[in-house]
């Protein structure tokens, strides 16, 4: 076998960088909530979330609680589109009314697996819904929708590593690289 490294174009986000994205971010989740009366239900979108959620509660010191949500939007092809949301593990609780919800997803493409998800769940009742992500590309964006909380927004590049993966590997880079486009050229 041999190192995944050796498919990494470039490092995007470096590891010192990471974390001081996540320093900030933490700082500015932790002003927006600190007051509020109600649950506080950091929502981690599997699998690519993981790392970063990780990393980012752990600089949150707030009561929360923890769930993980696996959705995606198809329509007729494998990528994500206008097709309905697909939820492959939901929630642990049905009633959802008194929470603030922070959905904390690892990058922002076309928008669409989002845009959906967050409505299901103001549909379903929660107090409030925000979305929290590590990379925006807002150049790919199809429909309308914007982060409350985005640590960098980045070009239109396939990227890896911090939990995100191509075709399931290389989540355990810990950095965020471009992917060598001769991997899947
Ligand atoms: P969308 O915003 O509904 O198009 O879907 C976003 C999802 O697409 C993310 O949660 C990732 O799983 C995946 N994705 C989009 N761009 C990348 C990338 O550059 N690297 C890895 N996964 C990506
Ligand atoms: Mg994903």
């Amino acid at each position: 076998m041999t190192h995944i490294e050796k498919d990494v174009e470039e490092v995007l986000l470096s590891e010192k960088e990471l974390s001081d994205i996540l320093d900030r971010i933490a700082a500015d989740i932790v002003r927006d909530y600190k007051d509020s009366p109600r649950k506080l239900l950091i929502l981690s979108i599997l699998k690519g979330s993981l790392i970063f959620t990780s990393d980012l509660m752990r600089r949150i010191p707030l009561p929360l609680e923890l769930d993980f949500m696996k959705v995606s939007s198809y329509g007729s092809g494998t990528v994500s589109s206008g097709g309905p949301l697909k939820i492959s593990l939901d929630l642990k609780r049905d009633d959802i009314a008194d929470l603030d919800i922070l959905i904390v997803e690892d990058i922002i493409d076309s928008g669409n697996t989002l845009s959906k998800l967050k409505k299901h769940l103001a549909e379903r009742g929660a107090h409030s819904v925000k979305i929290c992500t590590l990379l925006d590309k807002p150049s790919r964006r199809e429909v309308e929708l914007s982060a409350d909380y985005c640590g960098a927004e980045i070009p239109d590049k396939f990227v890896i590593g911090y939990g995100l993966d191509y075709d399931e590997k290389y989540r355990n880079l810990p950095y965020v690289g471009v992917l060598s486009p001769k991997v899947y050229s």
